[in-house]
């Protein structure tokens, strides 16, 4: 009988729940995983709970792909059911970020009266046509127990007059960063994974938004503006991009490849010259890793990674990335989002409320 259940279902979300389910089976606590199967490719899924060592998932939702309304709606009617055939309810429901499946496990949770409790709380980008600001705002309002990466998020959730229960615990994906960093340049090498010299200086780059991709003419803007960029850049394509890339000409100095693993995302960003991204947690890995970000959005959530401008906001239909690529201001690099014990602060903080 679980005490915890953890609500996993996109890429992302694999890693900040292995740190925490680490921390909850160092303390005694009994989590079960539930994985939503909102992502269910082995790529973006299957191969993230083999190198994680995720054994702790014990139901697959396999809710799949579909509008934003379906796949919410399969989930919350997965979860009931998986809620109602269990002879208790569990203590706490943890959800991850700002996907589907939190703000659908959330809503579940509220519903059956189950303390919610929401990791990477409070991060507002405050521009509500990205789905997940949706999910981020809804999912926090529905919340019981808060832990934010960063004082940013305490502050906005006071703003929206969410003040109990919150805590700055540090960012989970920090503590992914620094266990998992030595042994993927252990097991993995770069060769293994772009055809490139060890010592080519290399841009990476991840672009999945819908913003930037579901508009065929603004998606081949920004590979043509990627086209221009005076390094070879490396791109594990998200599926979702696939079927639309094939119908744009790809300039030879842009390798695209499958996507990637989070150990071989680890081995990219110690090897890149710097980053290219519309991505949230690559904006603070490539911080985390010293790496210089272009983030390809109007704003972000992560709004400390652009102190000293080791990341900076760009539209590359209107800005040079050859230029800001080939920026030389920054101030001094310094620790962002805790200490790398943010998993440990949230399950010892769970286990004392519950
Ligand atoms: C989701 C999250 C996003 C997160 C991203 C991480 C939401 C609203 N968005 O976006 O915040 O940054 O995960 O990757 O929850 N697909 C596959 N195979 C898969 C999964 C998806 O082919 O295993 C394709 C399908 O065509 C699908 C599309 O990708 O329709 C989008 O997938 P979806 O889960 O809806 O959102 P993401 O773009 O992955």
């Amino acid at each position: 009988m679980p005490e915890i259940i953890s609500v996993v279902g996109a890429r992302p979300q694999f890693v900040k729940a292995t740190v925490v389910s680490r921390a909850f089976a160092a303390i005694g606590m009994k989590e079960v995983v539930v994985h939503t199967g909102q992502h269910y490719d082995e790529a973006m899924s299957g191969r993230f709970e083999a190198e994680l060592g995720m054994k702790n998932i014990s139901v697959n939702l396999t809710v799949g792909s579909g509008s934003h309304a379906y796949q919410t709606a399969r989930i919350m009617m997965g979860m009931q059911d998986y809620l109602d055939q269990l002879p208790n309810p569990p203590k706490a429901i943890v959800v991850y970020g700002d996907t589907n499946s939190t703000v659908a496990a959330g809503l579940v949770a509220a519903k059956n009266s189950i303390p919610l409790a929401h990791v990477e709380a409070g991060l507002r980008s405050f521009n509500r046509s990205m789905p997940e600001e949706i999910n981020r705002v809804t999912t926090d309002h529905l919340s019981n127990l808060l832990y934010c990466s960063s004082e940013t998020g305490v502050k906005n959730l006071a703003a929206e007059g969410i003040t109990r229960n919150v805590l700055d615990v540090g960012d989970v994906m920090l503590d992914g960063f620094l266990v998992f960093r030595e042994e993927a340049k252990r097991k993995i090498n770069l060769q293994d994974i772009v055809a490139l010299g060890n010592d080519t200086p290399f841009c990476l780059a991840t672009i999945h938004r819908p913003s930037n991709t579901n508009d065929l003419a603004r998606l081949q803007s920004i590979v043509s503006a990627l086209g221009d960029v005076n390094l070879p850049v490396v791109w594990p394509v998200h599926p979702r991009n696939k079927a639309a890339l094939k119908s744009i000409d790809i300039p030879c100095s842009i390798f695209c490849i499958e996507p990637v693993g989070y150990l071989q995302m680890l081995v990219l960003l110690d090897a890149c010259a710097s980053v290219l991204t519309d991505s949230g947690g690559l904006q603070k890995e490539a911080h985390w890793a010293q790496k210089p970000c272009i983030t390809l959005r109007s704003e972000t959530e992560w709004t400390e990674t652009l102190d000293g401008s080791w990341n900076v906001l760009a539209d590359p239909e209107r800005e040079s990335l050859v230029k800001l690529i080939n920026r030389t201001q920054h101030s001094p690099w310094k620790m962002l989002y805790g200490d790398g014990n943010a998993a440990r602060n949230i399950a010892s903080d769970i286990v004392d409320r519950i």
